[in-house]
């Protein structure tokens, strides 16, 4: 049960205030009958609220895909840099917060939510979901290079990488899929193998992938398959 004036502003994203006038000029109806009490407590499940005559459907978590650009850093705020939040115009994103992080000159899928099981299952090391990156790099990547990340490679921490899968799209190109979360973890892998990340772009995380239509610094919801998919990881 909920407050009416709370469902309007979290599912029509309404300020406090312009839910307490849809409601004062009789705006709002609950169950096909007019309702004006902001205080009135509704069952956000079962009953049927419609603003000017279009329903309002209460979804408890929220989940956006963005394509992260380079140069935002990946946090809830910052006071000298633009976060990946300032990105959702128009989305109250006070409770929102994303799922790992991107270095700030990194690129590409970065799923922004308010589901902290959700994005603790996905990070979570024990349940080893794929993070697919492509790269492109300093250096032409060797065979031997190749099997040294497919093997695990020593980043400096206390335990060497898990194997990753590497795919070589030409001499300086490669797609990269890695099932850890490790600070820097492809940069730190692509040193380790004597060469250097010079771009990095996440191009998938589990089941999620960047779409090719969403340009960079875009976003967009999850649909409830990809929601549904991503809770099965
Ligand atoms: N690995 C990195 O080195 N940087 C990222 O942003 C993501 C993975």
């Amino acid at each position: 049960m909920m407050r009416l004036d709370k469902f309007l502003c979290e599912t029509g994203g309404y300020s406090r205030s312009e839910a307490k006038e849809l409601l004062k000029k009789g705006n709002v109806t609950l169950n096909g009958q007019l309702e004006k009490k902001a205080e009135y407590k509704i069952n956000e499940t079962l009953d049927t609220i419609k603003v000017n005559g279009i329903a309002m459907n209460y979804e408890k978590n929220h989940y956006y895909l963005l394509h992260k650009p380079a140069g935002v850093i990946t946090a809830t705020e910052d006071n000298r840099h633009h976060t990946v939040l300032d990105l959702l115009d128009g989305i109250d994103t006070r409770k929102l917060f994303p799922v790992g992080r991107l270095d700030k000159d990194t690129e590409g899928l970065l799923l922004i939510t308010d589901d902290g099981e959700l994005s603790h299952r996905l990070l979570s090391p024990r349940k080893q979901v794929e993070k697919k990156y492509y790269a492109i790099l300093r250096d032409v990547i060797t065979s031997e290079a190749v099997s040294r990340l497919e093997h695990g490679v020593d980043i400096g921490d206390t335990d060497i990488t898990l194997p990753a899968k590497v795919k070589c799209l030409n001499e300086r190109e490669i797609e990269l899929i890695i099932c850890e979360g490790r600070y820097h973890q492809v940069k730190r892998m692509l040193q380790a193998v004597n060469n250097e990340v010079k771009y990095l772009k996440r191009l998938s995380m589990g089941s999620l992938c960047l779409p090719d239509d969403l340009s960079k610094g875009m976003f967009r919801r999850l649909t409830t398959e990809e929601v549904y998919k991503l809770k099965q990881e």
